[in-house]
Formats: C-alpha cells, sequence, structure tokens
C-alpha cells in the first residue's frame, strides 16, 4: 500500500529546494515573521501568466524599481506602463495591471483586499490569480492549480483521464492535499516540484519527496501524464 501523499513531506523538501524569485519570500524568511507584499505578489503572478519565470524576472525587477507600490503604479503615465512592458506580450494584461491598481488605489485605499471573494472583482484577476495572491500574500488556505500543478496531481494518482476533462478531478486532488498551515509555502512547492522535480520529459523522480506516494511511479506512467484530448 502506498503511503498517502504528505503535504508536510513536500514543505520539507520546499524549506530545502525553493526557488530564488526577485518576488518569493522565501521559507526561512517568512518563518522569521516577514510577509510577502501582496502588490508583489500580484504583479508577479499577472507576468507569470503565459509567460516562464526567466522571461520575467527583469521585469519584475524594472516594474518594482519605478513603481515601488501599487498607488506609484496607479499614477503612472499609460505610455510609461505600456512602454515598460514591451516585450512580455499578451499586452491586454499591461491595461488591466493599470486598471487594477487604479481600482486597488481609488476604492481600497492602495491595500489590496485580502479577500478572495474582493479579489476576484478586479481587473484581471481571474480564479487562478485570485487564488495564488490569496494564498501566497495572505497565506489563506486557498488551491493554486496551473500546468504543473495538473502534472502533478495526474502522476501522483495515475489519472488518464484526458484534459481538459480532467481539471475538476485535478483540481480537486490538489485541494484535498492544500494543509491549513502554510498553504502559501504549499502553493509555491507544488509550482516549484511540478516545475523542476515533476518535469514532462524527464522527471527526476529519485529526487522527489513524493514519490513514495506517487502511482505512476509504481506503475511507470509518469512521462505519459497528463494526458490530452486531441484538438
Ligand atoms: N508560477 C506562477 N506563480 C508561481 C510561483 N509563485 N512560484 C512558482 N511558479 C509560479
Amino acid at each position: 500500500m502506498r503511503e498517502p501523499a504528505d503535504p508536510g513531506a513536500l514543505l520539507d523538501w520546499y524549506d530545502r529546494h525553493a526557488r530564488a524569485m526577485p518576488w518569493r519570500v522565501g521559507p526561512a524568511t517568512r518563518r522569521a515573521g516577514v510577509r510577502p507584499d501582496p502588490y508583489r505578489i500580484w504583479l508577479s503572478e499577472i507576468m507569470l501568466q503565459q509567460t516562464t519565470v526567466a522571461a520575467v524576472r527583469d521585469y519584475f525587477v524594472k516594474f518594482t524599481t519605478l513603481w515601488p507600490r501599487v498607488t506609484d503604479l496607479a499614477a503612472a503615465e499609460d505610455a510609461e506602463v505600456m512602454a515598460a512592458w514591451a516585450g512580455l506580450g499578451y499586452y491586454a494584461r499591461a491595461r488591466n495591471l493599470l486598471k487594477c491598481a487604479r481600482v486597488v488605489t481609488s476604492e481600497h485605499g492602495g491595500t489590496f483586499p485580502a479577500d478572495h471573494a474582493t479579489l476576484l472583482t478586479l481587473p484581471g484577476i481571474g480564479p487562478y490569480t485570485a487564488a495564488a495572491i490569496s494564498a501566497i500574500a495572505f497565506d489563506a488556505p486557498e488551491t493554486v492549480v496551473d500546468g504543473n500543478v495538473e502534472r502533478v496531481m495526474a502522476r501522483l494518482h495515475d489519472e488518464h483521464t484526458p484534459l481538459p476533462a480532467a481539471k475538476p478531478i485535478l483540481t480537486e486532488m490538489a485541494r484535498s492535499l492544500t494543509p491549513q498551515e502554510r498553504p502559501g509555502d504549499y502553493a509555491q512547492a507544488v509550482m516549484d516540484l511540478g516545475a523542476t522535480i515533476c518535469t514532462p520529459r524527464k522527471p527526476a523522480c529519485g529526487l522527489c519527496p513524493w514519490r513514495p506516494s506517487c502511482a505512476a511511479f509504481v506503475n511507470g506512467t509518469a512521462t505519459e501524464l497528463p494526458k490530452k484530448s486531441p484538438k
């Protein structure tokens, strides 16, 4: 009988292997009582939509140097922000970014709302981004599901239902593993595991903290998962 996946084992792995990112408050710093800045988490999550961590890094540093607070961004000229965004692509994100910064400034006193439902009312913030901000910035037990998390869940449970039909199944699997303790670190840990260990083509199962619980590892199916419906 396989052991059930233990969120604590993943958090222990994250404590040792968390990727450094300019917006991230690492686990040791977090433990020392430093909280992430919701503005920086929001900005990074908008930039990371359809874009890799490597591509986002320099843009994130540029934006937070030019506009260290959401109120600074709200006061910027549209053309200035669009010029700073040039090269990142998906320009609707930049237009919504400004709209959102202005709503947070005018209607929320320049502070990002902590409440998931209120986050969802903001321009450019959909269910994924609202969950990511709630979990990472406010340590709320919300479940963040991106492509990395879907792959980890499909393999852990050897789930062969093809995407997109598998989406609700994989989301429920991720939800049922989300711990009440450190949900923000947990969300980032699953994404890091998917990005660095549980990779699409050559997963490093020998280094995986969840290998003892992984059905796809036992069955030799990891690289086939997740299945995708033919387009
Ligand atoms: N992709 C999107 N948000 C991320 C995060 N906070 N950590 C790692 N990968 C991510």
